[in-house]
């Protein structure tokens, strides 16, 4: 479907058939990005991977971080790091036993402390004021900042489509923007600064511990292909900290909450952790290949609820004809996830949530499968989709596997909402609220 924001051309795809014609066969043309204003005031004048505009400097920030972060190799030494936090986060609920609680606080608090101390090699945040040191901001501070990054990413901003009403700032998004931008400037100094010190108090015996280590060298590097500046180095820490945390979260609420509307479902991936696992021990990251059940929940979740309905938009640098169609230079591209992942043609009762269907299936969410694109394809698809669905596939399994999930005792699961808030992610509108209780040894939750 080709429409025009202003004067700038759009498409927008909702067919597996066309979305392999923009994101593989043509991968080369589709494989920037818009000049949006998210871009220039969110993400440091496009400096950030996500909004650089393809070319040797988004090649560099990519190569940079699938070496650095997101390589196997990486993800497996930093496995240590989400067993820790996935202990603390059952901690947390098992305090929370047989109360009613808003699961999504919990688990953003706990993507936000992974990948933090992936990346930035520490929290950098406080939960309460006896946890309090100077140069840390508050959690709900810090997701807030991130909710508000995603927000302001997803809004339709009138002055992108319409240039020349830009400087009225109509909305007043582009303020808001900056302001978000004076926040997480403040937060990254903060990051930097510790990590610069730390570096001249090891002097020359130093070696890069994380994340903030690698990029502060590279930017000290007269070779690097392409000059990293301040503004580089802290998009490049942006990246993670929006790009990691919500995602994988929402997509965990998402899959929770299918499963309390569908109670049979629970019991299915409970009696397969019971037959696989057992009652005696939590499930480690090994385990996962060996609990098909639970992978079939993640991919008919990411399915049903894409964490982005449309793929962030995509921009053809070249004019090119796709299924006789012209497509000019400088289009926009949205493709739909959402609508692929209910083709009628591709999937069966699509609006049934229903894990089996992937049973003696083929169908994988690595990009090859273009009827189901959470993490989209080609050139531009999600570099931490390994890490993100670790993240998903060991937390759900431990959750449903340490805890009886219930609703509260005056909500029947035919009454659960399922009204979902579209933005640049899209999220359940209404928190899914749940009452959870230990189902292993008491000795196990301390
Ligand atoms: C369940 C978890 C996640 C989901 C569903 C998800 C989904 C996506 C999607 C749909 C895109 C856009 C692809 C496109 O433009 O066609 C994307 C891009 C991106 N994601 Fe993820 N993501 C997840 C986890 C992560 C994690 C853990 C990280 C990093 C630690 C990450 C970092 C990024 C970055 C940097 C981009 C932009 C890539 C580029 O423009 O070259 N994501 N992700």
């Amino acid at each position: 479907m080709q429409l025009k924001f202003g004067s700038f051309p759009i498409v927008v795809v909702s067919s597996p058939e066309m979305a392999k014609e923009i994101l593989q066969t043509n991968d080369h043309n589709f494989a920037s990005r818009p000049a949006l204003a998210a871009g220039k005031y969110t993400s440091y004048n496009f400096s950030n991977m996500s909004w650089a505009p393809n070319g040797p400097y988004w090649r560099q920030a990519r190569r940079i971080y699938l070496k650095e972060l997101l390589s196997q190799k990486r993800i497996d030494s930093y496995e240590y790091i989400r067993t820790e936090e996935r202990r603390a986060l059952i901690s947390r609920l098992y305090a929370l036993s047989g109360k009613e609680t808003v699961i999504r606080e919990e688990l953003v608090r706990f993507t936000l402390t992974n990948i933090t101390r992936m990346t930035l090699g520490g929290k950098y945040f406080y939960v309460s004021e006896s946890d309090r040191s100077f140069s840390k901001v508050k959690l709900e501070e810090l997701k807030e900042m991130v909710d508000d990054w995603f927000l302001l990413n997803g809004v339709f901003i009138i002055g992108d489509w319409i240039p020349w009403l830009n400087f009225l700032d109509l909305q007043g998004y582009v303020k808001r923007m900056k302001a978000l931008n004076k926040k997480f400037n403040r937060f990254h100094d903060i990051v930097i600064a510790d990590h610069k010190a730390k570096r001249e108090a090891g002097k020359d015996n130093f070696v890069a511990k994380d994340m903030v280590d690698v990029v502060l060298q590279l930017a000290d590097d007269p070779n690097l292909e392409v000059k990293l500046k301040i503004d580089g180095v802290k998009g490049l820490l942006q990246d993670p900290i929006v790009g990691g945390t919500d995602t994988s979260a929402i997509a965990m609420e998402w899959a929770i909450s299918e499963l309390l509307k569908q109670p049979q479902l629970l019991r299915k991936a409970t009696e397969e952790l019971d037959r696989v696992i057992g009652r005696d021990r939590w499930v480690e990251e090994e385990d996962i290949p060996n609990l098909p059940y639970i992978g079939a929940i993640v991919k008919e979740t990411l399915r049903v609820h894409p964490v982005g309905t449309l793929l962030a938009p995509h921009l053809s640098t070249e004019d090119c004809k796709i299924a006789g169609y012209d497509i000019l230079k400088g289009t926009t591209v949205f493709v739909n996830a959402w609508s692929l992942g209910r083709d009628p043609r591709y999937w069966e009762a699509p609006e049934k949530f229903l894990p089996e269907r992937f049973f003696g299936k083929n169908i994988d969410v690595t990009g090859h499968h273009f009827e189901l694109l959470p993490f989209g394809s080609g050139r531009r698809m999600c570099p931490g989709y390994r890490l993100g669905l670790m993240l998903v596939h060991s937390t759900l399994a431990n959750l449903l596997h340490g805890f009886s999930w219930k609703l509260p005792d005056n909500v029947k699961p035919e009454d659960v909402e399922m009204e979902e808030e579209f933005g640049l992610t899209t999220h359940k509108k209404i928190p899914i609220v749940a009452v959870v209780e230990p189902r292993l040894s008491a000795h196990l939750y301390v």
